[in-house]
């Protein structure tokens, strides 16, 4: 009788190791986090995850402690959510991988081939390429013709009635969209060579960006559900849409543009020099570029603008500010010669354009941060707790818990446009939780070695976009008692999200 319960308990455990296998269920070893498998067998919690991240991640942060372990398709994910330890992720450990994960989802987003040097396709250091040409002296001739551009696209005849006192009706997103992607696009990709300057032309340079940001949205709309791990066959649209995108941006075509970044032409010198790439995985390799630095700035300058308009003591603190700028600079406002400049140092010292950007940010981002274990290590968090972590399991972060963490930001749902603004006005630095000044207490932008390289631009580009409308433009909303619409949470881990609709406003040129 003992011999046979023993050995039913033992076909009973074995069976339930086969099953824990087949499935991918762990069982927690001593010294790891918490560990839930989720019932949904490979997806684990990814669904649940998925609906509601901040929610999921507070929950489970309530039942299991600072930190623990989620099953999320097919990967062991801890996630770490006391802002104290986020030190111990983000300084460059040796025990975690930051490129496996970031070079992965781009070779299968854009379709390139891996831009991973150990991968034997190309010698090029990426992080160094972006480093030297989105920071730096590189800043300057971005800002210039970024300042150019934002001017000639939103003073143009398709943006404005031609009486100047009537209303224009727009949605603020449609409206920010238009303007901040061709202007962007065209400071990146620059134009078509000058010299002819014939309508015809133009109209064909117009439609070519106007055709770029028709494709954009219609690949962005796909972007969550290639990061997840879907083939892009499986969306046709989407998948055209990104093809037409890398068309367009063959360097036999590019070739023929003047004013292009310094990012894209040093790229394209990279691709050619030290790559095996095909002209088409070249190609690709600028979509995945475009994408970047299009899909958190687009959201970022709606949530920006809409809070704004919506907030009359923001409005006149910035009218305020952007006013000084241009007036100690002694520049005049003229929509029929519109030649507005701002230069790097003015652009750094609007302290409530900054503020007004980081608190829209603060409420609208929802990035993950993500290393992967190269093998089995000990993480040491800040309470002096240690936990064994796998080899090859994700560790994340998810800052949203810190933006909207009521210890950190009094009232974090609501929107104060001076939340970073310290008594002097200037930049305030200090954020506490239970006592204690925080290092991460804002983080739209990553952390550490995977920080956006691009967010200096980012951010000018924003207050360069606010100072224009500002300046040019009367605007109100249809309704002034709009709600704030909800965020879109279908991509939440992937930064800024969108609205789930948009919201009309009306605008006309401010008589000066
Ligand atoms: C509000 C606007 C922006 C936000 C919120 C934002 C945010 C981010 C985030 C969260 C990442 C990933 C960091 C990580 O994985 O930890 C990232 C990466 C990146 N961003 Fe931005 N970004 C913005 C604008 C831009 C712009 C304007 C550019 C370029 C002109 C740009 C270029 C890049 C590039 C190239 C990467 C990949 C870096 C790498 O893999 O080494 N971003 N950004």
């Amino acid at each position: 009788m003992v011999i046979s319960v023993a050995l039913i308990w033992a076909v009973v455990v074995g069976l339930c190791c086969c099953l824990w296998l087949v499935l991918g269920i762990r069982r927690r070893q001593p010294g790891e986090p918490p560990v839930e498998n989720g019932w949904i067998p490979y997806m684990g919690c990814a669904l649940q995850f998925g609906a509601n991240p901040l929610e999921f991640l507070r929950s489970r942060q309530k039942k299991f402690g600072h930190i623990f372990t989620c099953k999320i398709a097919g990967c062991f994910v801890h996630f770490l959510c006391d802002p104290f330890s986020y030190h111990s992720v983000i300084r460059q450990g040796r025990h975690l991988d930051w490129k496996k994960f970031h070079f992965a989802a781009s070779a299968k987003a854009f379709g390139h081939e891996s831009m991973d040097p150990s991968h034997g396709h190309t010698t090029e250091n990426l992080h160094q390429t972006f480093l030297k040409t989105l920071q730096g002296d590189a800043l300057p001739s971005l800002i210039e013709n970024m300042m150019e551009n934002l001017q000639s696209v939103m003073l143009q005849s398709n943006m404005l009635k031609s009486s100047s006192s009537e209303w224009e009706v727009d949605g603020i997103f449609a409206f920010c969209y238009k303007i901040m992607f061709e202007s962007g696009y065209l400071t990146l990709f620059g134009k078509e060579l000058d010299g002819d300057k014939t309508v015809a032309r133009q109209q064909a340079e117009k439609a070519l960006v106007l055709n770029a940001l028709e494709n954009f949205k219609e690949f962005d709309k796909i972007f969550p559900a290639l990061v997840a791990g879907l083939p892009i066959h499986v969306f046709k649209s989407g998948h055209s849409a990104r093809e037409n995108l890398a068309k367009t941006m063959l360097h036999e075509k590019l070739s023929k543009r003047t004013k292009i970044s310094d990012l894209i032409s040093l790229r394209m010198q990279l691709n050619d020099s030290l790559s095996t790439f095909n002209e088409l995985s070249k190609a690709r390799t600028h979509v995945a570029i475009l994408w970047a630095s299009q899909a958190n700035t687009l959201p970022a300058t709606f949530w920006t603008l809409f809070y704004l308009i919506r907030c009359p003591a923001a409005m006149k603190a910035a009218t305020e500010e952007v006013k000084n700028v241009f007036e100690s600079s002694n520049q005049k406002v003229d929509p029929k010669d519109p030649k507005l400049v701002l230069t790097r140092e003015q652009l750094d010292n609007m302290p409530v354009l900054d503020s007004i950007i980081k608190e829209a940010m603060r409420l609208s981002s929802a990035s993950l941060n993500v290393r992967v274990a190269k093998g089995d290590f000990l993480l040491h968090l800040d309470n002096m707790e240690s936990y064994r972590i796998r080899k090859d399991d994700v560790i994340a972060l998810y800052p949203q818990m810190l933006h909207f963490d009521p210890e950190i930001y009094e009232d974090p749902l609501t929107y104060k446009y001076d939340r970073f603004l310290d008594e002097k006005g200037q930049e305030k630095t200090c954020f506490y939780r239970g006592g204690r000044r925080l290092r991460y207490y804002y983080m739209p932008f990553g952390s550490g070695v995977t920080k956006c390289p691009g967010r200096f631009f980012a951010v000018h580009e924003i207050k360069q976009f606010l100072s224009l409308v500002l300046s040019y433009f009367e605007m109100e909303l249809l309704n002034s008692e709009v709600k704030v619409p909800p965020l879109d949470q279908s991509r939440a881990g992937l930064g800024i999200l969108q609205p789930t609709y948009d919201v009309d406003f009306k605008y006309r040129l401010k008589t000066q």
